[in-house]
């Protein structure tokens, strides 16, 4: 029997997706960060940029995975938000999931054009562009142009999700929680 205060969640391989995802990009942007924080020269600036990159790979890998489950219905907000609210929360998740998917394509194509192989646990995925160094300049500064928006839209995203949970109190954050975070609560997978 299913009790009154039961709560609609994610499913869990969509939550195990969100807070993987979490974690790659902790990863993804420490990496870069502490590597810009280095002198130059430093031994460990080679290595960060490879976890960087084995990372930005990782997340292209996954997030067709996510796509998938967001062609499942979603549970509910409860109560209800406005509808502009529900507009801004998908226009976000769009740009979410073109973080995800154009960063790393950026990326591949910028090191197309600089002529250098992308390297991958000892593989080296061709690229489709010739060197072109002009070219791999422009496709730099649009990688990291997307890469630096990528922390307003997360900090945005993030946000949004801790005032549902802590000003308006609604479901929003459980949802994205595993049962473990809360009694009284029902899996939807
Ligand atoms: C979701 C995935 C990714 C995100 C969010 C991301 C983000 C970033 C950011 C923010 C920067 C600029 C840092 C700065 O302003 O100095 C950057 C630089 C860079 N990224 Fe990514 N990146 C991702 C994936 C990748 C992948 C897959 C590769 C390579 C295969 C890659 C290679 C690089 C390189 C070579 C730089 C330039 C580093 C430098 O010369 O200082 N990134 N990335
Ligand atoms: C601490 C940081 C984060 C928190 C608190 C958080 C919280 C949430 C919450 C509560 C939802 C459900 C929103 C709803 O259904 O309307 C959600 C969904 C989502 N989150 Fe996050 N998130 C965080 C970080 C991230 C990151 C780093 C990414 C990826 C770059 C991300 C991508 C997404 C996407 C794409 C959805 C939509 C899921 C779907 O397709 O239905 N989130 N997040």
């Amino acid at each position: 029997m299913q009790r009154a205060s039961t709560v609609d969640r994610y499913g869990r391989l969509s939550i195990i997706m969100h807070w993987s995802m979490v974690v790659l990009f902790v990863g993804i942007y420490a990496c870069v960060e502490l590597r810009g924080a280095l002198p130059k020269g430093h031994a460990l600036k080679g290595p960060l940029l490879g976890g960087h990159a084995l990372l930005g790979i990782a997340v292209f890998a996954l997030v067709w995975l996510r796509l998938l489950g967001r062609l499942s219905p979603r549970p509910p907000i409860v109560p209800k938000p406005p509808v502009w609210q529900a507009a801004m929360a998908n226009a976000t998740h769009l740009a979410l999931y073109g973080l995800m998917i154009a960063t790393p394509l950026l990326a591949w194509l910028m090191l197309g054009a600089a002529g250098k192989p992308l390297p991958y646990w000892g593989f080296s995925l061709p690229s489709p562009l010739s060197a072109d160094p002009a070219l791999a300049r422009t496709l730099k500064d649009w990688h990291e142009w997307v890469g630096n928006a990528g922390y307003a839209l997360i900090g945005l995203h993030a946000c949004a999700g801790l005032v549902h949970h802590y000003w308006i109190k609604d479901n929003t954050l459980k949802r994205m929680l595993p049962e473990s975070f809360g009694a009284g609560t029902r899996d939807r997978s």
